[in-house]
């Protein structure tokens, strides 16, 4: 029987669609102006989190059509069924239980082999980060790449990145791309003799990764070291893993279950935990597994997943704003937005619902972003004057790892606050003439720097505050972007948790490798693929 995933009924996306006609002709100011406790009735506080959403053009009615809409389209009946391990990703016919990969032991939804190989994972990091776990040349592990491609990449560099003042073991580094720059220029300055790779692919089939980690194997044996003593591989696919040549004692192994893009939770994490140690990688697991108890028990507005995901659904699926950034002052968060892409836009980036008919309504918006200050130089213009309206949403940590620097912190909080402000608040061309009378500017001249310099405002935004930059946040963090994906697929009515989407271009990538080798002929390729094959078999000056 299926677990919902039906989707939202028409009749309350129509009443959204009339709120959303309403908000296009009033101002967020306005919205405050009109209730004095907006502020705090528009945001909500959650396990060390404060995710204010009152600067979106979001009022009461509107917010509890959305609310609606969630319950209309089953949520809270799915997201049981997730917890309780139905098949809810139904076009792979498999459970999703991410969840369980945090789930501490006695925990109903943990799972004894996750946790299991949890204390493998424990065992191992300890044994190379206390110099026991040596190469087969007796040499400690002092780097450790990990190679993988996806959700075997990103969400490990995005949180090596984010745990930076944590790393204490061997150092870190990735190779995802199939381009041999990535491999060459991060091997460059390894000794092999002290290098371990992690290859980390679920299906350890993929193109990209299998070609790194053939390179790897390559590299380490061109030094004369005996390659599979420095390898440990993270799959589902024990027996692959185990055919390609890596010991069966050093497969750290997951369940279908785990979707690529939610597996930093598991062994897809053992590089991280290898940089921060066990106990760090236990409390990021323990912030994802508070986020959890309060997305499956908070009710309601006092839902923080919900609420990003309803706000979500108003910017893109009501207000038909086709964008939306992240930006996270956060430097160490650099990588957030790349992570954020493919866990959004991969699992909600569809066109058809569960059961295949057509979608009726937009999918996923584009997502991207650059951390602040770095971004306001680049593309806020676009942001704040722009002909699109860009939904923001801000992350801010209230406290940086560098007390001796507290006075960078301080300006970058200053300039976080500023931009949701100006978006909010804009700048009128009755202000901006005002602020120019008096230059000694002729009124043409005045009337058309005026102009430039007005600002429309009324843009929205939203700002997720957190204490400080820990593991324990860090898990908090990535485990509401996870159930707020989810969430808006299950009001879309689409199934998060496959991505069929990627398939045609392996494909076709596959059938062009023997026209590249000479082995095959292009005839079935289309006229600008073949025009294309031929410039690269032209010589260099003539491309
Ligand atoms: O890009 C498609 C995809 O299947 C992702 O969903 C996945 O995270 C990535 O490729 C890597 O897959 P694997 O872990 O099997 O190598």
């Amino acid at each position: 029987m299926s677990a919902g995933g039906e989707g939202a009924p028409e009749a309350l996306w129509k009443r959204l669609a009339s709120h959303g006609a309403a908000a296009r002709n009033r101002r967020i100011a306005d919205l405050f102006a009109a209730d004095p406790a907006r502020a705090e009735a528009f945001s909500l506080r959650a396990d060390g989190l404060l995710l204010d959403y009152s600067r979106t053009n979001i009022d009461p009615p509107s917010r509890a059509d959305l609310l609606a809409l969630a319950e209309a389209a089953g949520l809270a009946r799915r997201r049981a069924a997730m917890f309780a391990g139905e098949r809810i990703n139904e076009t792979e016919d498999r459970a999703v239980r991410h969840v369980a990969l945090r789930a501490p032991e006695g925990c109903d939804w943990a799972d004894a082999g996750a946790l299991e190989t949890l204390a493998r994972m424990r065992a191992f990091a300890k044994g190379v980060r206390g110099g026991q776990v040596q190469s087969p040349a007796g040499a400690p592990f002092a780097d450790v790449v990990n190679i993988g491609i996806g959700g075997s990449d990103l969400g490990p560099v995005m949180a090596s990145r984010a745990l930076a003042p944590y790393h204490d073991g061997p150092r870190l580094h990735f190779v995802s791309n199939v381009d041999s720059a990535d491999f060459a220029d991060t091997t460059r300055a390894l000794d092999p003799a002290r290098t371990l790779f992690v290859v980390a692919s679920k299906t350890f089939t993929t193109q990209e990764t299998m070609q790194n980690a053939a390179s790897a194997r390559a590299w380490l044996e061109a030094a004369g070291l005996e390659a599979p003593g420095h390898f440990v591989a993270v799959s589902s696919a024990r027996d692959r893993a185990r055919a390609w040549g890596i010991a069966p004692e050093r497969i750290f192994s997951f369940a279908d279950w785990v979707g690529g893009r939610f597996s930093l939770w598991g062994p897809v994490g053992l590089g991280l935990m290898l940089a921060i140690g066990p106990r760090h990688f236990d409390e990021m697991l323990e912030g994802a597994h508070a986020m959890d108890r309060h997305f499956l028990s908070a009710e309601g507005a006092g839902n923080m997943p919900l609420m990003l995901a309803l706000t979500g659904i108003w910017h893109r699926q009501v207000m038909g704003h086709a964008s939306r950034a992240v930006i996270p002052y956060e430097h160490r968060l650099a990588r957030l937005p790349a992570y954020l892409q493919q866990l959004e836009m991969e699992s909600n980036g569809k066109s058809v619902a569960m059961d295949g008919s057509p979608l009726a309504r937009p999918s996923c918006p584009v997502v991207w972003g650059e951390p602040g200050t770095n971004g306001q130089h680049a593309f806020f213009q676009m942001l704040h004057q722009g002909s699109d309206v860009v939904p923001v949403e801000f992350l801010l940590g209230k406290r940086g790892h560098e007390p001796g620097l507290a006075r960078h912190h301080l300006l970058l909080v200053a300039n976080c606050l500023a931009q949701g402000e100006a978006l909010m608040r804009g700048r009128s061309l009755e202000e901006s003439r005002a602020r120019l009378a008096g230059k000694g500017l002729a009124p043409d001249q005045l009337e058309r720097l005026a102009r430039h310099r007005t600002f429309a405002g009324n843009r929205p935004s939203t700002t997720l505050l957190y204490e400080r930059l820990t593991p324990r946040t860090l898990g908090r963090i990535i485990a509401l972007y996870e159930h707020r994906v989810f969430a808006e697929g299950v009001i879309l009515g689409i199934n998060s948790f496959d991505q069929w989407g990627v398939e045609l271009g392996k494909e076709l990538a596959t059938s062009l490798v023997p026209i590249l080798e000479g082995r095959a002929e292009a005839e079935d390729k289309d006229p600008s693929t073949r025009m294309l094959l031929e410039a690269l078999k032209q010589p260099p000056s003539l491309v």
